[in-house]
């Protein structure tokens, strides 16, 4: 941990970068762990493609909405509590892979969601916004995703899907503001899904201390100046505390 706060030390501006690991202490479910329920039989990764949406649209629609639910009756977690404390200190720019809005949520102002947000529905045919209403309260397997008022789509959530391109305005957001920082705290990705997974080595190859939080493995190695094998909810306040 003393490491870690000196790599952070200096005041200087912070990027918080995160994954599904960081709103696992919220209740929400990460991408690659075991799903729960009716969804046990399902592999998210397989969910969250363009390929099933057009294979299987109202399964892929019922997923995302049920995802929406459960979020919206989740609270942000002391991690999510602590990144956006730390703002008051120095410059915090949160880049995250997260579809939920947790940080947000808990405070963060600056936030980049490289991976589009859950909230953001549109036409998956002209890419118009679509008012939706409130998700299901109970999971079901199956629901027809409302149509476009402009056109002939269907409205999809507002996330980036598999073999889809990232949204250039945070995507360049978080290139030019890891660039930019002074240190990159990598806080519950595993480190798998590029190009997110790539800022991590941009800090490193700027000479940038990375420090990563993380209780188990990931892919980073080198990128990484130290690591702390711990939850996000038991190491961000301890880490980032005045
Ligand atoms: N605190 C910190 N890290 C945690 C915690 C926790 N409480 N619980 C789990 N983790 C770690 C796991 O060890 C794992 O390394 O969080 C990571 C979660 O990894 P993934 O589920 O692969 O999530 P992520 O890296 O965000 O996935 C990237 O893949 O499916 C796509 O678009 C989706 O944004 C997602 C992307």
């Amino acid at each position: 941990m003393s490491k870690a706060r000196l790599a952070l030390a200096g005041g200087g501006p912070l990027v918080v970068l995160t994954g599904a690991g960081m709103s696992a202490e919220s209740g929400v479910p990460t991408f690659r762990e075991a799903q729960t329920g009716l969804w046990e039989r399902y592999d998210p990764t397989a969910l969250a493609t363009p390929e099933a949406w057009r294979r299987d649209r109202d399964s892929v629609w019922a997923w995302y909405r049920w995802r929406e639910h459960l979020i919206a009756s989740a609270e942000p977690n002391a991690g999510h509590r602590a990144v956006a404390r730390a703002a008051s200190d120095r410059e915090v720019v949160v880049v995250t892979q997260n579809v939920d809005d947790l940080h947000e949520r808990a405070g963060s102002t600056e936030v980049h969601h490289v991976h589009g947000s859950l909230f953001a529905h549109r036409c998956d045919e002209c890419g118009a916004g679509i008012e939706v209403p409130p998700p299901p309260a109970e999971p079901v397997a199956r629901l027809a995703p409302p149509g476009c008022p402009r056109c002939d789509g269907r409205a999809r959530p507002g996330v980036v899907w598999f073999g889809e391109m990232l949204p250039s305005r945070p995507w360049d957001a978080a290139v030019s503001a890891v660039s930019a920082a002074s240190a990159v705290l990598v806080v519950g990705t595993s480190g798998l899904v590029h190009p997110a997974a790539s800022l991590p080595g941009i800090a490193a190859d700027g000479g940038i201390p990375v420090i990563e939080v993380n209780p188990g493995p990931s892919a980073f190695a080198r990128e990484v100046t130290v690591h702390l094998r711990a939850t996000a909810g038991q190491a961000l306040p301890a880490l980032l505390a005045p």
